[in-house]
């Protein structure tokens, strides 16, 4: 078609075949998809920049230090982005967050989105190699130890330690041992609430055990607990003050031993028994998987087959695996409405076990 006005001659030129491929980029939802990759990547970058404790703090004119040691040609597009995307919004020259904008930029938005990005991201982007052995998982690419401990304690402050401490309530624990303590979060809420409480967590990652130490200096228990790099399944290896612990747990991390099969994960449980008789609880925390859709759960699953993870299973599945150990599963304890979704199972030895053959389900 050929248009013509004041200026010069405009030539549009269309094809069906070019129409027809347009079209199917444009049907694939793919342009969502690119747009909705970048804004990840913006928001982590506002959250890993100075730009989020200044806009978290109220609209500010670059002219006030909003740019503040970004490059400011860089800064200024990138602001007119978050304009466009409609996590920031102008008044005058005064760039803030809109409601958009606060959502995405939470605590728990930004932990969700560090698992996947931080954490998994040197995993998620190489796919391929790992499709075909170009890339193993555990030599050629690892998961960010100390990023996944970072965030998974704030999801676990969140969501999940008043499981912990519900479930602590009463039992009389002097020294709580974390087994897979990740960043520690753990163990120091458990000690900020109960100022008579020592911990030792144990992880087989230097970089998360790093975390948690920095994280108990900074919240003032460093005198009442320490981590340990350790492997958790392995127990004989373990310092021998973990030994002295009389109430245990092991959060997000006993799936793992999945990958040694099913009977690795009876055996540990034994193992662990016996190793500690006067245990006051022993408390196992592992994240459902649902197969579906829904809250990033295809996410969590792709993260789990890509790191040759043994996978979470569902509670009817770990209590096959109870029933074959020495333990019994007492309580069961169930969080709605948070993420990861975790199942938490007061596991206790058979001496001890309840008449009745079910576990009480208690949902918080
Ligand atoms: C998903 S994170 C959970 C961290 C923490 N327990 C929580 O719930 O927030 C799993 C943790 O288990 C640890 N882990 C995996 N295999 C381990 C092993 N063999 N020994 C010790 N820790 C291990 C990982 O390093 C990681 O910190």
């Amino acid at each position: 078609m050929t248009l013509t006005h004041d200026g010069p001659e405009l030539v549009e030129l269309q094809d069906e075949q070019q129409r027809r491929e347009w079209q199917s980029f444009v049907l694939s939802d793919l342009p969502e998809m690119i747009s909705a990759m970048h804004v990840c990547h913006a928001v982590r970058a506002v959250a890993d920049t100075p730009l989020l404790e200044r806009l978290r703090s109220g609209p500010r004119r670059i002219a006030d230090g909003l740019l503040a040691g970004i490059d400011p040609a860089i800064g200024t597009g990138f602001l007119r982005y978050l304009v466009q995307r409609g996590i920031l919004e102008t008044q005058g020259e005064e760039y803030g967050l809109t409601r958009l904008g606060e959502f995405l930029t939470t605590d728990v938005s930004l932990a969700r989105l560090g698992v996947y990005i931080d954490a998994y991201g040197a995993v998620t982007s190489r796919i391929g190699d790992l499709l075909t052995g170009k890339a193993v998982y555990g030599k050629d690419v690892i998961r960010d130890g100390a990023a996944l401990g970072a965030h998974c304690d704030t999801l676990f402050t969140t969501f999940h330690s008043p499981v912990v401490s519900q479930a602590m309530r009463g039992r009389g624990v002097r020294k709580i041992l974390d087994i897979g303590c990740g960043g520690g979060q753990l163990v120091i809420d458990a000690c900020l609430r109960d100022p008579s409480l020592t911990g030792i967590g144990l992880d087989i990652s230097p970089e998360a055990i790093e975390v948690a130490g920095d994280l108990a200096r900074r919240s003032g228990v460093a005198d009442r607990v320490r981590f340990v790099v350790g492997d958790a399944f392995a127990p004989k290896t373990w310092p021998t003050e973990c030994l002295e612990a009389d109430g245990l747990c092991i959060m997000s991390a006993l799936h793992e031993h999945f990958r040694n099969g099913e009977q690795a994960v009876v055996d540990l449980l034994d193992e662990i028994a016996e190793m500690f008789p006067a245990q006051k609880i022993l408390l196992v925390g592992e994240p459902e998987i649902r197969y579906d859709g829904r809250e990033n759960d295809d996410d969590f699953f792709l993260i789990h087959v890509l790191t040759g993870q043994g996978l979470p299973r569902d509670r009817s599945a770990w209590f096959d695996v109870f029933a074959k150990s020495t333990l019994h599963c007492r309580r069961v304890y169930t969080r709605p409405g948070a993420g990861p979704r975790i199942c938490f199972y007061d596991l206790t030895t058979s001496g001890e076990q309840r008449k009745s053959g079910n576990p009480d389900d208690i949902q918080l």
